[in-house]
């Protein structure tokens, strides 16, 4: 181990980061079979925190094993919905009790902002394995008043069972690894579904810490098991094995289509939770006081590596000139710094790859003609910090507003007529996210319907709640998380037929 940052960390962080870290298969922490590991990094300073097993096909093909023997005839799917709701109450009470561990780690790992995660990223994670585990005992089929016109006479009971899909095949991201983790984890086990979940490569820390967790709170062995590793071995391995009934994934488009297709051969049930290029929209007669720090906090909220970022602003030529000086001045009031601190509300992106992207996108922007009104540089020499940006007078056909960039860096667009947003914030292949900034309640009424996203927030941006299902319209994807609809698609309906 470096020692990196010049943060402490707290006892239990430094002893979690002290040796290398196993993944989980079968209720054992085990090394890869290769005897692989990959590093994970601070991005603060790019330095390595620790180094994690790499897990690749065999050690896929030994998860799917466990998770389809606890599937099949383990004790996860004979347990009564009771019993199952006790193991998930159990994990979110110890996920509740290192609730601080889990934001350190996350900042430490993601190098997000400490108290955010804990506030947000971890608060979120714990509510809703609670939330989920609420649903077992309450996921019920129908009866069904059966007419059969083919047999006069006959009686019939008519009657849905709502099942488990199986073993599902769980791909996440570096953005909110143990968000993310949750998630994919509450539904899955809420339904009786078995697991195996492969977190990024940028960030396993905290998806490890939970399987630690997991393990403690009681869980049958096998029924989830975390196997870190690459997308191209170890997550292409699980989308291809033959034995996942499920493939639950949140991260680019372009990948999803790469699963979507591997996924077509075993006709796997998919959920897809893929990018976005979301449009916050500012009305004329918008309480700008509410507005400007709304569609500041809407780009620049963990560094704009959010799927549904408000990344495509919209201003009315009217207000074009205050809006746009008002943003400038949140942007650069922003503190920059390692995420360890809870004052710096600007932390590095994610990896070097993130950072020479987001780059590359800045450049793009200025070469294309857009006004750079805040930011555009890099900060300091090490780690992956870029200045919260802001790009002035964009339009509909620079690479800028087309493309996801999932860094700071919002695209300022004007606009002259309300009757010109459904078609304006349509204007893209995406549609997970959208919001409008308005006091006016007939604008939302009318607009609302209008907008092809998954989500439309009014006076808000990037709100999530554990009861709001959440997901994408579009190339944004399929499947819902969150909310009850998140449990749909970990179930399969059977309908049953008596005739008496
Ligand atoms: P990615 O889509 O490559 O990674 C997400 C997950 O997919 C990771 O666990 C990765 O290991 C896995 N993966 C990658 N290739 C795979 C394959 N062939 N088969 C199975 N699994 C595979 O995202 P990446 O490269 O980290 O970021 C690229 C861009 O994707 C970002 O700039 C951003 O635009 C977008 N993105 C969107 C996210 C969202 O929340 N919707 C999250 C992360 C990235
Ligand atoms: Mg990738």
């Amino acid at each position: 181990m470096t020692s990196m940052n010049q943060y402490k960390l707290s006892e239990k962080v430094r002893n979690f980061i002290s040796s290398p870290r196993k993944m989980l298969i079968n209720g054992q922490w085990v090394n890869s079979v290769s005897g692989k590991n990959f590093n994970t990094h601070d991005p603060a300073t790019g330095d390595v925190i620790v180094a994690v097993a790499e897990g690749d096909k065999e050690d896929i093909n030994r998860a799917v094993a466990a998770a389809r023997k606890a599937f099949d005839d383990g004790p996860w799917s004979s347990m009564t919905p009771t019993e199952r709701e006790r193991c998930m109450y159990r994990l979110a009470d110890l996920m509740e009790q290192n609730a601080d561990t889990l934001s350190e780690l996350e900042a430490l790992d993601n190098g997000k902002n400490v108290a955010i995660a804990r506030a947000v990223d971890i608060q979120v994670a714990i509510d809703y394995i609670r939330y989920m585990a609420g649903w077992p005992s309450k996921i019920m089929g129908s009866t069904l008043p059966l007419s059969v016109p083919y047999a006069p006479g006959a009686k019939f009971l008519g009657y849905t069972l709502k099942e488990p899909v199986g073993v599902v095949g769980q791909i996440i991201p570096w953005n909110f690894p143990a968000l993310m983790c949750a998630w994919k984890l509450g539904p899955a086990l809420a339904s009786g579904c078995t697991v195996v979940l492969k977190p990024a490569e940028e960030t396993p820390l905290t998806a490890l810490y939970i399987g630690e967790l997991i393990c403690e709170a009681g869980f049958p062995e096998g029924v989830v098991n975390i196997v870190p590793g690459y997308g191209h071995t170890a997550g292409a391995a699980l989308t291809a094995h033959k034995d996942v009934d499920k493939i639950a994934f949140t991260g680019s488009t372009e990948v999803g289509k790469i699963i979507v297709k591997a996924a077509a051969d075993t006709m796997k049930n998919v959920s897809m939770e893929l990018g976005g290029k979301s449009p916050a929209i500012i009305l004329p007669d918008a309480d700008l006081s509410v507005a400007i720090p709304g569609a500041a906090s809407a780009i620049f909220f963990n560094q704009g590596q959010v799927c549904c970022a408000g990344s495509r602003l919209f201003v009315p030529d009217s207000l074009y000139d205050q809006v746009v000086k008002g943003l400038a001045e949140v942007a650069n009031g922003m503190k920059i710094g390692s995420g360890l601190n809870p004052e710096n509300m600007v932390n590095p992106l994610v990896s070097q790859i993130q950072f020479d992207r987001v780059m590359g996108y800045i450049e793009s922007g200025r070469a294309e003609g857009a006004d750079i009104v805040a930011g555009g540089g890099r900060r300091g020499d090490k780690g992956y910090f870029v200045e919260p940006t802001i790009l002035g007078n964009t339009n509909r056909d620079m690479k800028v507003v087309r493309e996801e960039i999932f860094g700071p860096v919002v695209c300022v667009q004007r606009y002259k007529d309300v009757s010109e947003i459904p078609k304006l914030a349509n204007d893209t292949i995406y549609g997970l996210g959208a919001s409008i900034w308005t006091r006016d309640i007939s604008n939302v009424v009318k607009i609302v319907p209008k907008i092809r996203s998954g989500s439309v927030w009014v006076n808000c941006h990037n709100v999530l709640d554990v009861a709001m299902p959440f997901g994408g319209y579009k190339q944004s994807g399929f499947g819902k998380d969150m909310g009850k609809e998140a449990l749909d698609s970990y179930l399969e309906t059977k309908s049953v037929c008596i005739m008496s």
